[in-house]
């Protein structure tokens, strides 16, 4: 049976940034600052600036675009008026040479509080995580090695 894809509640997680057309939502737990978003839309996304995301500094379009590209799932957005975002089809997992494991796709994980829906998330390798089984950046404090060639990627659900 086809499982059906997240909805808009599932991914609302975490603190929620509103503009007008769009609203950020910002799980710091999630994030393993690769900062992806500070790049793509420093606008938006400035750690130096509080809050540090103020989503009404760029169109919408621009700040999903950006959301989307992150990668641990510490960022989702809703949009007034139109469907949450799709997962990925075919699912992938892609290991991070010395970090976690990126899983994209129609997701459902089982977490100590309950299963999570999600479109996005990077699953912690190492072992030492406080916010199994995501990634919370503890395999750079710990310096974790993952000791596999630095170019390995595979995909799941073909
Ligand atoms: S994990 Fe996501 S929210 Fe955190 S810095 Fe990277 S792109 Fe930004
Ligand atoms: S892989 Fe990041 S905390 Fe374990």
């Amino acid at each position: 049976m086809t499982q059906l894809p997240p909805t808009a509640e599932d991914l609302a997680q975490g603190r929620a940034y509103v503009a007008p057309g769009v609203t950020v939502y910002y799980d710091a737990r999630r994030c393993v600052h690769v900062a992806n978003c500070v790049r793509g839309l420093p606008e938006v996304f400035d750690t130096a600036q509080r809050p540090w995301i103020q989503p009404w500094q760029a169109p919408a379009e621009r700040v999903v675009a950006v959301v989307r590209t992150c990668p641990t799932g510490a960022l989702h957005y809703a949009l007034e008026a139109s469907e949450p975002e799709r997962p990925a089809d075919p699912t992938t997992v892609r290991p991070i040479p010395d970090g976690p494991l990126v899983v994209s796709g129609n997701l459902s994980l089982q977490t100590p509080g309950g299963e999570v829906r999600e479109v996005r998330a990077a699953l912690c390798r190492c072992g030492a995580s406080g916010n199994k089984p995501f990634c919370d950046g503890t395999h750079l404090k710990i310096g974790w090695k993952s000791g596999e060639a630095p170019t390995v990627s595979g995909e799941t659900g073909r």
